[in-house]
């Protein structure tokens, strides 16, 4: 009897689930979206690996979307070794743009609402402010390139979608600056930095829980009230690499010296300006973007202080 009252509850409960397919789930941004999700909610999200779905096998996305019903898409898969890139520029571009592009052609073909995250290294030049969405864009390296193909592919097929730039992710854990210079602060010793490359640190949970506000705010108003498009997310306020460096350095045990220097002539080329405008997003999502001291000062209290002081 009670069995028969709650059978429909539950189907309508199962029919306002939407559910969300999460690519590249063991990446940086994919780790913290796990982390970040909060249940109970009206998103059931799935988590692929690389090793579970292979965002340039586009037979194999369009069966899992259709034996999952997704509705959402959260795509974090990405070729990011920014340097490897310019020697692999065919492999990055198969899956920073052609498979981004598949995404954005069977999210109009399903109906489904994609995101997908670019990056600061579409512009490259010194610009007068911080980058607004539509700025042009001058990409200086394969994956900058990459990037923003996968942009315009996206743009160019899906009928409703976010793409969503950021820069300078960072977190306790994984690969990135935070990460690196905890490992130097323990080694001791001088280290050099660059202070010409000018951006905003963008602590990783911050933007999953943003991307999670978002989706929820979606899915639960009305979809026209979110225009579909590009929007800047970082953590607010600017920083060069050695203020980054210099931020992260005083706050921990150590004896190093940070010492600032130039970009070095003829390697890689990076952006030296890549300073992205939230004014739009914060306009259409009214989510409060924290400074990125503020995120910074977090992630170091979740770091343990017994296992810096361990190794020295
Ligand atoms: N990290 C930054 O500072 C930064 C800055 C601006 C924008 N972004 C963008 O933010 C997004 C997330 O970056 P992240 O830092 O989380 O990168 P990440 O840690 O390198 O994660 C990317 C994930 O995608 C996976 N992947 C690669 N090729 C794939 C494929 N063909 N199919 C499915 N998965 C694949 C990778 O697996 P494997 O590791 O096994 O290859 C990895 O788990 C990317 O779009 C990146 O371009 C990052």
């Amino acid at each position: 009897m009670i069995q028969q009252k709650l059978d429909p509850l539950f189907h309508c409960i199962k029919m306002a689930i939407s559910v969300v397919l999460v690519t590249g789930s063991e990446g940086q941004l994919g780790c913290a979206l796990q982390a970040t999700f909060n249940a109970p909610s009206l998103l059931a999200p799935l988590f692929c690996s690389k090793s579970m779905l292979d965002i340039t096998d586009l037979n194999q996305i369009e069966s899992y979307i259709q034996a999952h019903r997704v509705q959402y898409i959260i795509n974090c898969a990405a070729y990011t070794h920014v340097a490897l890139a310019e020697q692999a520029a065919d492999s990055c571009f198969k899956v920073n743009g052609m498979a981004a592009g598949h995404l954005a052609a069977l999210a109009a073909k399903y109906d489904i609402v994609l995101f997908h995250i670019s990056t600061d290294y579409v512009f490259g030049s010194v610009a007068e402010g911080p980058f607004k969405p539509n700025d042009p864009t001058h990409p200086l390296n394969a994956y900058g390139r990459s990037k923003r193909a996968g942009e315009q592919l996206i743009a160019g097929q899906a009928t409703h979608f976010y793409i969503i730039r950021t820069a300078w992710l960072y977190g306790e854990t994984g690969h990135n600056f935070f990460t690196k210079m905890v490992a130097l602060a323990q080694k001791g010793g001088t280290i050099q930095m660059v202070d010409d490359q000018i951006g905003s640190p963008t602590y990783v949970y911050d933007l999953a829980k943003a991307i999670w506000e978002m989706m929820a705010k979606i899915a639960k108003n009305n979809r026209s009230d979110y225009p579909s498009g590009i929007y800047h997310y970082t953590n607010e306020g600017v920083a060069s690499w050695y203020d980054f460096a210099y931020a992260i350095l005083t706050a921990l045990p150590n004896t190093c010296t940070l010492m600032p220097v130039s970009s070095p002539l003829g390697g890689l080329k990076r952006p030296s300006y890549s300073v992205l405008s939230k004014a739009s997003f914060r306009e259409v999502f009214q989510i409060k973007i924290p400074h990125w001291k503020y995120s910074l000062s977090i992630c170091l209290k979740n770091i343990k202080p017994n296992r810096l002081l361990l190794k020295r």
